[in-house]
Parts: structure tokens; sequence; C-alpha cells
């Protein structure tokens, strides 16, 4: 049985359903505090199972404790954090006690019953300004500017030490690019709590009426068109990623960093655009300055993901963009919009 912290999210959900569809079993121990408990019951819908739930948080050690001695748990996905940056600008302590904070109680509980197998939800935000593109894994970790991204080099580092202290560890540090999309069913997908923070979450917002325009933030960058460019990559080829990295992991020990990301760099206007042929909807734009603590670039080197996984992203922006707008319709009950296949 797998062990998916923060398995209610937009990521864990999407992992949580590939492995079951793969056949392994789920525990997703989630506190619900940026989720919500109905996704258990569209994962239930989309693998004909129910993924076992524990509502609790991962600090609690003496919860974590009972887990580990209730469930036949061989390895542990860490999803669960925080994620938003200017949130963790204003509330830095919150950040580092649930990143940082989180992931030392979960390793010395896994140590605690004999569990050595680990995968953890990176960022490439731990790259920092990287000037050079693609960013592969040799690159140094950067100085993130904000504490979210600090958050998540110091919960890598916690982890590379314990490593290096225990030679039973085998732990993955999974870092994410830009991850967008959602299952094509249009049953699963990342469902905000509040206002979103991400370009797509927000555009989908804006094209459904829900807000009134896209903010671009920054025209001047040293970029083809002045925004910023990213490397967004489907959800599901992110959960597909874990499953192959958790594959990997049962065969080896250490500390091993892959990128997941597609390689493939597109701009914020590039991205509305191919949003606007796949939906057939404008999307009203307001140009605005930088945003504090962006980047102008920012791609992955995949290779090596490629060369020891045997794993690489296949599905297309415009797959990753209809698959959003599909899932965003179903949310709202919007009328059916043409979706590329
Ligand atoms: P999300 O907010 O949708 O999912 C995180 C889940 O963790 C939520 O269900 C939340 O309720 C849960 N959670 C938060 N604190 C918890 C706690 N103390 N105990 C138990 N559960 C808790 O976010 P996501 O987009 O699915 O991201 C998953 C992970 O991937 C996060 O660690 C995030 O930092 C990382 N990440 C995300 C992105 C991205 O763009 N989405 C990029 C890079 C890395
Ligand atoms: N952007 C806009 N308008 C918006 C939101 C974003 O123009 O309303 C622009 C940003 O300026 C940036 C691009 O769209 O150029 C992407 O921004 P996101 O906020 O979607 O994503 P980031 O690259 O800033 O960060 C995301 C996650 C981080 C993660 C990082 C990894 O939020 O958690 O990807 O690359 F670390």
């Amino acid at each position: 049985m797998i062990l998916i912290t923060g398995g209610a999210g937009y990521i864990g959900a999407h992992v949580a359903l590939e492995l079951m569809n793969q056949g392994d079993d789920v525990l997703i121990l989630d506190n619900l505090c940026n989720s919500y408990r109905s996704t258990l019951d569209r994962i239930a819908t989309l693998t004909g199972r129910r993924p076992g739930f524990v509502l609790g948080d991962v600090r609690n050690r003496a919860l974590l404790d009972t887990i580990f001695a209730d469930y036949p748990i061989e390895a542990v996905i860490h999803c669960a954090g925080l994620k938003a940056v200017g949130e963790s600008v204003r509330e830095p302590l919150r950040y580092y006690d649930t990143n940082v904070g989180g992931t030392v109680t979960l390793c010395q509980a896994m140590a605690h019953a004999g569990v050595f197998t680990l995968l953890f939800s990176s960022s490439a935000t731990v790259y920092g300004d990287c000037l050079t593109m693609p960013i592969d894994e040799t690159c140094a970790t950067g100085q993130p500017t904000n504490p979210y991204g600090q958050s998540k080099l110091m919960a890598e580092n916690v982890m590379k030490s314990m490593v290096c202290s225990d030679e039973r560890w085998s732990v993955g540090l999974l870092r994410y690019f830009n991850p967008i999309g959602a299952h094509r069913s249009g049953l699963l997908g990342e469902a905000p709590t509040s206002t979103p923070n991400n370009l797509l979450p927000y555009l989908l917002q804006v094209a459904s009426g829900q807000r009134a325009a896209l903010s671009v933030f920054g025209r001047d960058y040293e970029t083809p068109d002045g925004t910023g460019v990213r490397d967004y990559i489907h959800v599901m080829d992110l959960a597909e990623g874990h499953v192959k990295a958790l594959d990997a992991l049962r065969h080896q020990h250490g500390v091993h960093v892959w990128n997941l990301g597609t390689g493939m760099g597109y701009s914020v206007l590039e991205v509305v655009r191919a949003f606007e042929k796949v939906s057939g909807i404008s999307v009203p734009l307001v140009f605005e300055g930088r945003r504090a603590g962006d980047i102008a670039r920012c791609w992955a080197d995949p290779e090596k993901a490629l060369s020891e996984l045997g794993w690489s992203a296949r599905r297309s922006l415009e797959r990753m963009l209809a698959d959003a707008w599909r899932w965003e319709c179903h949310l709202h009950e919007a009328k059916a919009v043409p979706l590329v296949s």
C-alpha cells in the first residue's frame, strides 16, 4: 500500500488515480486545508475503487505512528504542503512549519516504522533564477526568492542529510516544472479553494466568466514576446512520472533527483492564444508590471528522467488546455465547447 500525503490535492489526486489504475492500494492522508473530500468520490468514480482516507495533519507524529501501525505501507509519496508564493511571504512560519516541519515529522515516523521509500513533491523553484536553459539536475540550486521556495529547498536538504546518515533510505526528489491540465474525463482537476495565483486556474476562471480579465505580469522580459516563459506539463504526465520514479526507487538506495518537465517553454501569450484556439473563447487581458519574484524563463532538460526512468511527457500544450477547460466546464456546468482530442 502507498501512502500519499496531500493526496486529496491537485497533484496527489492524479497520482492516486494513476497508482490505483495500475493496481496499487492507496491510502491518502490530508487535512483538507486546500482540497475537498469530494475528490475521493471522483477518484472512486474513475477507478471503480475508493482510496483509503485519513483526515489529519502530516505534522501529527502520533497520527503518523498509528497509520504506519495500522496499514501495510511500503512507500510514501509526500505531496502535502502549502504552495502559494505570496502567502508564504506573509506567513513564512506557517510555510516552514508545514513544508519543512511536516517533512521532518514524516521522515521520523517512517524511520520509526521501518519504511524507507519516499518520493517528494519538490519544485523547479529550487533552481532560483538559472541563467542557462534548459535546466538539468546538475544545475546548482539557487536562492529561491520567497519562503515557499526556500522551504522546498530546505526540505530537500533535510532529506539529503538523512540519506547520507542512513543508507536504508531510497528517496526521490521530483522537481516539478509547471503542472497544468486535468484528467481527460473532465471529472478530476485542480479545484482552487481561494483566488488562484497560478496562470492556468486564473485564466480558466476568466474564460468561464468568474473573473473579468487575466493580468499578464510583465511584457518586457527578454523572451520572444516579452512575457514569462515556463515549461507547462500535463498533470497526468506528471502522475505517470511518479509511478515510474516509485518503481525505480524499489530497486535503488540513496537520493535521486529528477526533473519532471517537457523540455518545451511557452510564454504567457502563447498559452493564452493556444487556449483561445482550443476553447473558442476570447480571454480579456490586462497588461501589468512584473510580479515580484518572477523569473523570465524556466524550462527543463528532462533527459535524466527519460534515461533513468524511461519516462517522458507526451501530452501537448493543446491537450493540457483542452483537458483543463473540460474540467472547468464540468465544475461550473458551463456550456460544452468543441475540444481537441
Ligand atoms: P494542493 O494544495 O492542491 O495539494 C496539497 C494538499 O496537501 C492539499 O490537499 C492540502 O489540503 C494538503 N495539505 C496541506 N498541508 C497539509 C498538512 N499539514 N497535513 C496534511 N495535508 C496537508 O497542491 P498541489 O498543486 O497538488 O501540490 C502538491 C505538492 O506539489 C505541494 O507540496 C506543492 O508545493 C508541490 N508543487 C506544486 C506545484 C504546482 O504548480 N502545483 C509545482 C511544484 C511543486
Ligand atoms: N502569470 C500571469 N498572470 C497570472 C498568473 C501568472 O501573467 O495571473 C505569469 C507569471 O508571471 C509567469 C507565468 O504566468 O510568467 C507562470 O506563473 P505561475 O504562477 O503559473 O507559475 P510560476 O512559474 O510562477 O510557479 C509555479 C508554481 C510554483 C512552482 C513553479 C515551478 O506556482 O509553486 O511553478 O516552476 F515552484
